[in-house]
């Protein structure tokens, strides 16, 4: 069985209700309950994270380094400055994907700059909810060695 980490960072808690305008109304309940159906789909076994806490991200990344595949992460803020986070990805060793609802090129200057990017296989921004379906696809392609060499 293929074993992904799905990890949405600080204030995606709040998915629906937050700023949905910009972010959407899907809660991040109906969010993870349509990715689990998609990861059956896909044949694939999924493990939810939510977390605000920089360090418990972390330590579910570590605490699951043996069981997952890949990851899949929307790490909210911290995208833009977290060096700890950027080590604990290349720290496991695992191919990972970050996503977006929004289009963080296309908003505050802060916001362009990711320091996960670099680390990742690839990002996936703008698409709303769909970024994680994508993100989650293009994944599994990849981990199954079926993944098309260009990027996004
Ligand atoms: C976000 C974009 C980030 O800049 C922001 O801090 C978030 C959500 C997104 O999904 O669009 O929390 O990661």
């Amino acid at each position: 069985m293929t074993n992904i980490l799905i990890i949405h960072g600080p204030n995606l808690n709040l998915l629906g209700e937050r700023e949905p305008e910009v972010y959407g109304s899907t809660t991040i309940f109906q969010l993870n309950q349509m990715l689990a159906q998609k990861a059956r789909e896909l044949g694939v076994e999924a493990r939810f994270f939510q977390n605000n806490s920089e360090g418990k991200i972390i330590d579910f990344i570590h605490k699951y380094r043996i069981w997952a595949h890949g990851i899949i992460i929307n790490p909210g803020a911290l995208t833009h400055y977290s060096y700890s986070l950027r080590d604990a990805i290349v720290a496991v060793s695992k191919p990972a994907i970050e996503v977006h609802l929004s289009d963080i090129h296309k908003r505050e200057p802060f916001r362009k700059i990711s320091v996960i990017k670099e680390v990742c296989i690839d990002q996936i921004v703008g698409l709303g909810i769909q970024s994680y379906f994508k993100g989650l696809e293009k994944l599994v392609m990849h981990l199954r060695g079926t993944a098309s060499h260009d990027k996004l």
